[in-house]
């Protein structure tokens, strides 16, 4: 009886969830490795959290009525029936983290940065995902708006750095706790006689979130809230005159920003100074990265009274912006092709030898001919090649090409490692 064939269906990842490949991993590296060395100039230090937290956090924090909390959050319950969250974003685990080991304790006013994976069940589209990936920074206890453009600043230089410079920063005072409620009420009178043009979410809305009106990228609502009144008329001395100082000192450093008074957030903790740096470049997701201030977020969950101030930028959206200028991967500096069995273990130990030594050495595993071997020493664009045959084995000597102009050096075998690394510097 013929045996029927099995189909093994394979699996693929999670929609919105993405495998960053070789290739593409090396741009991710260099984004990484850039973050690190600008925000440590500046004096920040890096802190890791877990990435599931009790849902509660950001309830508490990221605000009941926001998008997030609403319809976008991975929560579930562990085998203990504790409700836990996959973090969609990442400052509220970093103040969580800052009241809980105390690090007001340390120093007073305490810089941290973080990278690594946030989760929202979000609509996927290009630049939009469901796991992404953030490159965070949160100042806590300065109220100072030097602070404000400091961060700014960091971020500015940050872009220079990475060479991406087609975006714009766009800076906002969403008030504060005084001076918020009035507007808030002034904006909710404004958008109740213009009822009619809105669309059924902000209908439902405009009474608990009456600042995502103003966010609603709808045509009516755009057009209802053309004339709405504007945040920036509402702030009271205090938001008025830091928001000032902002900008003062904004120009000072010579940052471009334009300020947008419509920008409101889509986390609740804001107050004062928010910002969002913008591209045309990709679509409707044009925020490349946002922050602002979060003054009272830290007592509100239980901290000291301390102001805080911070960013995330998004690094897909970045990758995306570095489009055909992608970071290459480190090719071998050398690619030793052997012929017959001695050989290939001859080859093997100097390549272990070579990459101890520091030099990225690589071969062929797979018994392949000569012309194989050779034909993929330059697929991987290796700088030199070495052929190990019987004859070099019994010569103790061999030939060294360099593939950029196909010259050639014999070199002794034994003095290999230190023929390198001179040739190579
Ligand atoms: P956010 O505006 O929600 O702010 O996100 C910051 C950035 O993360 C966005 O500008 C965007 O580049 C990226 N991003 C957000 N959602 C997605 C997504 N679904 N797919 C791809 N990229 C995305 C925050 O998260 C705040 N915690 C920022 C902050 C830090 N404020 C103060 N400190």
């Amino acid at each position: 009886m013929m045996k029927e064939k099995v189909r093994i269906v394979s699996i693929t990842a999670i929609k919105g969830m993405n495998d960053i490949l070789p290739g593409e991993v090396e741009t991710w590296q260099f984004l990484e490795q850039s973050a690190r060395e600008v925000f440590s100039l500046y004096g920040f230090s890096e802190i890791r959290t877990p990435i599931p937290e009790k849902t509660e956090l950001f309830c508490r924090s990221i605000g009941e009525t926001t998008d997030i909390v609403e319809k976008e959050m991975y929560t579930f319950s562990d085998k203990s029936e504790n409700s836990l969250t996959l973090r969609p974003e990442g400052t509220a685990p970093v103040m969580r983290a800052f009241i809980q080991n105390r690090l007001n304790n340390l120093d007073p006013v305490s810089k941290l940065y973080y990278m690594g994976p946030m989760f929202r069940y979000e609509r996927p589209q290009k630049g939009r995902y469901r796991q992404f990936h953030q490159l965070g920074v949160e100042v806590v206890g300065v109220e100072d708006a030097k602070i404000d453009a400091q961060v700014l600043a960091m971020l500015h230089q940050y872009f220079v750095r990475i060479g991406i410079t087609s975006v714009s920063l766009q800076v906002n005072s969403l008030g504060c706790p005084q001076c918020r409620p009035g507007y808030r009420q002034a904006l909710i009178t404004y958008l109740e006689t213009r009822l009619d043009m809105l669309c059924g979410e902000c209908q439902r809305r405009y009474q608990t979130n009456p600042l995502r009106v103003l966010d609603c990228k709808v045509p009516g609502c755009q057009t209802a809230t053309a004339d709405a009144p504007s945040v920036l008329d509402h702030l009271c001395p205090s938001c008025h005159d830091h928001f000032g100082q902002v900008k003062k000192y904004l120009q000072a450093l010579e940052i471009p920003f334009v300020v947008n008074a419509r920008m409101v957030r889509g986390l609740d903790y804001y107050v004062r100074t928010t910002f969002e740096l913008v591209t045309d470049q990709l679509g409707s997701q044009n925020a490349v990265a946002a922050g602002g201030r979060y003054d009272g977020l830290v007592e509100s969950l239980g901290g000291p009274a301390l102001p805080g101030i911070g960013f995330a930028v998004g690094l897909e959206r970045l990758v995306l912006m570095k489009g055909d200028q992608q970071v290459a991967p480190a090719a071998p500096q050398l690619f030793i092709a052997a012929m017959g069995q001695e050989a290939s273990e001859q080859a093997f130990v100097l390549m272990s030898q070579l990459q101890a030594a520091g030099v990225r050495t690589e071969m062929d595993y797979l018994g392949k001919s000569l012309k194989a071997q050779m034909r993929r020493a330059n697929k991987l664009n290796a700088e030199y090649t070495l052929i190990l045959g019987e004859e070099e084995l019994q010569s103790g000597q061999a030939q060294l090409k360099n593939m950029s102009d196909s010259s050639q050096t014999t070199v002794m075998l034994e003095s290999l490692v230190a023929t390198l690394l001179e040739k190579l510097g």
